[in-house]
C-alpha cells in the first residue's frame, strides 16, 4: 500500500477541524474570521491555550508560534494578566467616562515609548492606523501618504494598497479608487525614491512597519531610519512608525527606542495588552496629538480631529495592559524571546544546511523567525539578522506545505509555515522539538516534490 501523503495524514489527524470548517461555512462565509487563517485543505480549529502551547478541537497539543498574531510576549493566559482581567471583570468593563486605570496604562506607555508624549486609545491596530492617517492629514493640511512595498497596515481603506503586487491596486473589493489615489507606494530602503516623492511638500505622512514588511520579512537598512527621519523633517512631513507588532516586542520601547530614531506618530495595537481583545492606540508628539484637543467653537467644528469609540481605554484592557506592560518594562521578556529566536533560527538553519537546501532562516534581530527557501544573491553577505532582499519569493503552496508538516508534528506556526513568533515562555524542549520537526518537514517536502 502506498505511503499516505502529508495532505492525507493532515485530513486524518484533524477530523474535527475539517468537520467544523465545513459547518462553519454555512455560518461564516470563509469558515474562518480572518483572511490570514485560511489554509488548504482546511484550517485547524483551536479550543484553548496556555503558555507556549495550544490545543485543537481533536485534543492535539501544539507548540504555538503565532502568539496572538505576534502580540504575546508572555504566552497565552499569563497568570498575572489573567488575574488582572478577572478582578476587573467583577468591577466593570465600560464605565462611560474617564477611568483611573487609563492614567496608569497611558503612563507606562509614555515612559516606555519615546514618541509617546501623548496617547489616545482605541480598539484595534486598524483603528490606530486610521487615526494616524487622519491626524497627519489634519495636522499638515496635506492629502498624500507614503507607504512601502509589502508593508501591512490592517484594513483601513487608504492603506489597502502596497501590501501585495500590483502595489497600486487595493487588496480589497469595495475600496473606492478615490480612497487610495493619494497613497504612494515606494520600494523600501531607497533614499532617492523617497526624496523624490517628498519634494513637492504635499505628503502628510510616511508610514513604515517599524521592523520592515510583515514584521521583518523584508527588513530596513539600519541607516534608513535616520534617512527617513531627516527627509521627512526636511520636507515638513510626519513620520509614523507602525509598532503594532514591534512595540513592546523589539524592545520594551519598540523599534524606535532600539534604533534611536523617534517618529512623530506611532501606532500600537495587540502588544499594549498582550492581546486582551479590543485595544489599540495612536501616540505621538504633543504638538500633533493636540489636534484632538477641544478649543474654541470654530476649531472644534472645522479643524479638530474627532474621536469616538464605546470601548476606548476601557478598564478591562487598561487593567490587563498595566499588568502586562509592568512585566514587559523589566526588559527580561524581550531578552528571553530574542534568545529563543536565535536558538530556533540557528537550529533551523542547521537543518537546511545539512540537506544542502538553498535558503535562509533569519530573525530581523528580534523575536520573529522567518523562513526563506530559495537562492539569494546576498547569501553569505549578511548575518541572518535583517534581510533586505525584496525580490525573494515565498510561494503560498510551499508555506502551506510547511504549515501542514509542522502541524502534523505538533508545531503551530502562522498560517504559512514561514513565520514563527517567539515568546519569553517557549522552553528549550519546545525549541528542540521544533527544530527536529523542521528537519522532518523538509525531508517530507523533498519526497513530495514541493520544491521546484
Ligand atoms: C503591522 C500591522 N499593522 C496593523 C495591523 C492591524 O491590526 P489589527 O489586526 O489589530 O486591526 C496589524 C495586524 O496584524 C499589523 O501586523
Amino acid at each position: 500500500m502506498a505511503k499516505p501523503t502529508s495532505m492525507e495524514r493532515y485530513a486524518e489527524k484533524f477530523p474535527r477541524s475539517k468537520e467544523m470548517f465545513e459547518k462553519a461555512k454555512d455560518l461564516v462565509p470563509r469558515g474562518v474570521a480572518h483572511d490570514a487563517w485560511q489554509v488548504s485543505p482546511f484550517p485547524l480549529f483551536m479550543k484553548q491555550a496556555r503558555g507556549s502551547h495550544i490545543w485543537d478541537v481533536d485534543g492535539n497539543e501544539f507548540i504555538d508560534y503565532y502568539g496572538g498574531h505576534g502580540g504575546m510576549m508572555l504566552g497565552h493566559a499569563h497568570p498575572v494578566v489573567v488575574r488582572a482581567a478577572q478582578e476587573q471583570l467583577e468591577k466593570g468593563v465600560q464605565l462611560g467616562t474617564g477611568c483611573d486605570l487609563m492614567l496608569g496604562w497611558a503612563g507606562i506607555i509614555q515612559r516606555l515609548v519615546p514618541s509617546a508624549e501623548r496617547i489616545e486609545f482605541m480598539n484595534s491596530g486598524t483603528e490606530a492606523i486610521m487615526y494616524g492617517v487622519r491626524l497627519a492629514r489634519a495636522h499638515t493640511g496635506r492629502k498624500k501618504i507614503i507607504r512601502f512595498q509589502f508593508h501591512f497596515a490592517g484594513a483601513y481603506d487608504a492603506v489597502t494598497v502596497g501590501y501585495k503586487k500590483p502595489f497600486q491596486v487595493s487588496v480589497s473589493g469595495g475600496v473606492l479608487p478615490s480612497a487610495v489615489e493619494d497613497t504612494i507606494v515606494l520600494p523600501m530602503n531607497e533614499e532617492a525614491a523617497l526624496e523624490e516623492a517628498l519634494r513637492n511638500r504635499d505628503v502628510a505622512v510616511v508610514m513604515v512597519e517599524a521592523a520592515g514588511a510583515s514584521s521583518g520579512v523584508v527588513g530596513i537598512k539600519p541607516s534608513f531610519y535616520q534617512t527617513m527621519r531627516e527627509l521627512t523633517e526636511k520636507y515638513g512631513t510626519l513620520l509614523l512608525f507602525d509598532e503594532i507588532v514591534t512595540g513592546f516586542r523589539y524592545s520594551p520601547g519598540g523599534v524606535q527606542a532600539a534604533v534611536g530614531v523617534t517618529p512623530d506618530l506611532t501606532t500600537l495595537g495587540k502588544g499594549i495588552t498582550g492581546v486582551m481583545p479590543g485595544a489599540g492606540a495612536i501616540v505621538g508628539k504633543k504638538k500633533v496629538m493636540e489636534m484632538f484637543l477641544f478649543q474654541d467653537e470654530d476649531w472644534n467644528r472645522y479643524r479638530r480631529v474627532s474621536h469616538f469609540g464605546t470601548f476606548n481605554a476601557n478598564p478591562l484592557c487598561a487593567a490587563t495592559g498595566i499588568a502586562y506592560l509592568d512585566i514587559i518594562a523589566t526588559g527580561q521578556p524581550t531578552k528571553e524571546a530574542n534568545r529563543n529566536a536565535r536558538t530556533l533560527r540557528d537550529g533551523m538553519q542547521g537543518k537546511l544546511d545539512e540537506r544542502e537546501i538553498p535558503g535562509c532562516i533569519y530573525d530581523g534581530n528580534f523575536s520573529v523567525v522567518h523562513v526563506y527557501l530559495g537562492k539569494c544573491d546576498l547569501q553569505g553577505q549578511c548575518d541572518r539578522g535583517v534581510c533586505v532582499n525584496a525580490e525573494k519569493e515565498r510561494p503560498s503552496e510551499v508555506g502551506e506545505a510547511l504549515y501542514r508538516n509542522f502541524a502534523l508534528q505538533g508545531v503551530k506556526t502562522a498560517v504559512r509555515g514561514f513565520d514563527l513568533f517567539l515568546s519569553a515562555v517557549h522552553s528549550k524542549e519546545d525549541l528542540a522539538r521544533t527544530i527536529r520537526a523542521f528537519g522532518n518537514s523538509l525531508d517530507t517536502m523533498i519526497e513530495e516534490k514541493v520544491f521546484k
